[in-house]
């Protein structure tokens, strides 16, 4: 991965530190994006010293405030000519409902369209950089989700599990839209799912129910670790046996089949006409 440039998003912790980490051991330059300074900071001196690589940077945003990643797409063009493998990680788990400053439901906002608006502001360099590798981490759940256009943001009658699910559901869907409208630019986009990982993303919601938090730390030890959650995208960003494959979804380095909602071409391009009002931008993909 020498020479290569990868942006990894939600590098502060769990899944994302551990593939930044990865990267970083491959020799890439890796920018991790963070929404915590001072958690980022943390994560990058040990990446640095952990893997004897210097060219680790950080840039600091709220992927849950369209105004912030507008100005991290800025601040990486600032910096970057080039993206060689941009990894859309960062995620948050919420049993209640919570809401962006931009308005929205906020796993909906973070867990999916921060990466719409995100990929979208940085795709002209990706493309640039091609061939290049667009991973987006999903989750299983996806299978579960549906894409409740009524009610998108779970203003009449919120479920966190079902509002997780349907953000999944919106990656997956998101990820195949992507890999049809970038046919013939050498820029791939697939998902994955990580495996059950023991991280903080739970740790992190103060309403999840104590009994169910109790399991999960019970279960800690037989769950994967961060860096086994996160050979999957290393894999996909790294090996040449993916080059050039596309519109996949990724179970422990292996294509794996994606429920059959996700093939859903009408749902893929209704949420991807929403996405684009939600966020503002007339998509240039
Ligand atoms: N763990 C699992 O079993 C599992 C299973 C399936 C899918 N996934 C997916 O894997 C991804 C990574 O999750 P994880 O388990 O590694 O959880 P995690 O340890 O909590 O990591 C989530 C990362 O996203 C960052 N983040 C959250 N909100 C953000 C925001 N508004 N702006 C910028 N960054 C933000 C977090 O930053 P902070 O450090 O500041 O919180 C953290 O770096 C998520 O998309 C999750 O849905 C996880």
């Amino acid at each position: 991965m020498q020479g290569k440039i990868c942006l990894v998003t939600g590098a502060s912790s769990g899944i994302g530190k551990a593939a930044a980490l990865g990267l970083a051991k491959m020799g890439a330059t890796v920018v991790m994006l963070c929404r915590d300074e001072t958690r980022g900071e943390n994560a990058l001196s040990k990446i640095k010293q952990k893997s004897g690589n210097s060219s680790i940077d950080l840039l600091i945003a709220d992927l849950a405030s369209r105004e912030s990643i507008q100005r991290l797409a800025n601040d990486f063009r600032h910096k970057y000519q080039q993206l060689h493998v941009l990894v859309n990680n960062a995620g948050v788990y919420y049993t209640r409902r919570h809401i962006t400053a931009d308005g929205l439901e906020a796993m909906f906002a973070v867990n999916y369209l921060a990466r719409f608006l995100l990929t979208d502001l940085l795709l002209d360099i990706i493309k640039r950089s091609a061939p290049a590798r667009i991973i987006n981490v999903a989750g299983a759940y996806h299978a579960k989700g549906m894409i409740n256009f009524a009610d998108l943001q779970g203003e009449k009658d919120f479920d966190g599990q079902r509002a997780n699910h349907q953000s999944k559901l919106a990656d997956v869907l998101f990820t195949y839209e992507l890999a049809r409208r970038l046919e013939g630019t050498g820029v791939t986009a697939n998902c994955l799912h990580p495996g059950i990982v023991a991280t903080d993303l739970i740790e992190k919601d103060k309403d999840f129910p104590r009994l169910f938090k109790l399991l999960y730390r019970l279960a800690r030890p037989v769950l994967k670790s961060p860096a086994q959650g996160a050979e999957t995208i290393l894999y996909l960003a790294s090996s040449p046996e993916v080059e050039g494959v596309t519109s996949q979804y990724f179970v422990n380095k292996k294509m794996s089949q994606s429920s059959p909602q996700s093939h859903d071409l009408r749902l893929a391009r209704r949420l991807w006409e929403v996405s684009e009002k939600l966020t503002n931008s007339s998509s240039r993909i």
